[in-house]
């Protein structure tokens, strides 16, 4: 077999509390990649969609990882990627996470699966560097297995996959660009250690809820002290949405990511287009366009099609 398409869906980062160690998949939005082996050590990159994308692959959020594999395999070989983009860069949804998780889903694929998932997490993450400047698998970890994982240490890499409640996601997406990189540069570099103690409270709660099923621990546990008080002011509407989707029944969420996307959980699907409702409202009396999802958190993380 020398040709594969993979389906890479989008990721939550964060799930408020946790920066940069925890993360869910969804089932929506996602890209497709159609992935083919070569016979020659080079890696190609096209978009499908007319993105302009750079030419050197080492630039690339799916070529980097390509590189990174390559590097481990002794026969002369490459790989050509073809990628539809659905999940806008920029947008707090994954994207470049999709592209680094689905070339090596799908390169891996067509290897035969030699490589495990942490080794895939490994090459992955070099996209991830391209796209902000530094590896973090709070996004390409959820979407290699799926679910919910807890990211316990990228050096040595310690990724604990926890199981995914059957939790709604909403998400809205208003259509403005925040690079990673500038909403990681915004961030302060000392953290008091009051709200420290109140962030890993958080943190732990939310991973004993996750654990447990115990949904009403999970919903007071997604508070963050740290990142959303200065990251979302880079969002407009923010509070306003916030408050809103809680007043009509949300178990709690905040930014997606680095944003500007916002996501929440909540118990029923009823319940989550009701906030889909809210959040479609604030952005629309606001006059920014958006995109808004539903999604159950996605068990099986990308997936060859
Ligand atoms: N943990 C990263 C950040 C995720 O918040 O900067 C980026 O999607």
């Amino acid at each position: 077999m020398n040709f594969c398409t993979v389906h890479a869906p989008g990721t939550v980062a964060n799930l408020v509390c946790g920066f940069d160690i925890l993360g869910l998949c969804l089932n929506e939005p996602a890209d497709k990649m159609e992935i083919k082996l070569l016979d020659e050590r080079k890696i190609i990159v096209r978009s499908a969609d007319g993105y302009p994308l750079p030419e050197d692959p080492a630039l690339n959020t799916a070529g980097a990882p390509l590189l990174e594999m390559l590097k481990d395999i002794d026969a002369n070989i490459g790989f050509e990627v073809l990628i539809h983009k659905r999940i806008k860069p920029g947008s707090g949804a994954g994207s470049s996470a999709a592209s680094a998780a689905g070339a090596v889903v799908g390169a891996n694929y067509l290897l035969n699966n030699r490589f495990t998932k942490q080794q895939l997490i490994q090459y992955a993450m070099f996209g991830e560097k391209v796209a902000s400047g530094v590896k973090h698998a709070d996004n390409v970890a959820p979407c290699i297995y799926g679910g919910i994982t807890l990211i316990r240490s990228i050096n040595p890499l310690d990724i604990i996959p926890l199981p995914a409640p059957d939790l709604f996601v909403t998400l809205v997406h208003p259509q403005i660009e925040v690079r990673t990189a500038d909403a990681r540069a915004v961030l302060r570099q000392q953290v008091e250690l009051k709200k420290a103690i109140r962030q890993w409270g958080n943190i732990a709660g939310l991973v004993a809820g996750i654990l447990q099923n115990d949904i009403d621990l999970i919903g007071r546990s997604l508070e963050d002290h740290i990142i959303e008080p200065v990251r979302s002011i880079l969002i407009p509407g923010f509070a306003e949405l916030k408050k809103k989707c809680l007043d009509a029944g949300a178990l709690g969420g905040g930014i997606s990511g680095s944003g500007p996307s916002i996501f929440m959980l909540s118990k029923d699907e009823t319940t989550a287009h009701k906030i889909e409702d809210e959040m479609k409202q604030v952005y629309t009396e606001l006059q920014i366009d958006f995109h808004t999802y539903v999604s159950k958190i996605n068990k099986d993380g990308a997936r060859i099609v």
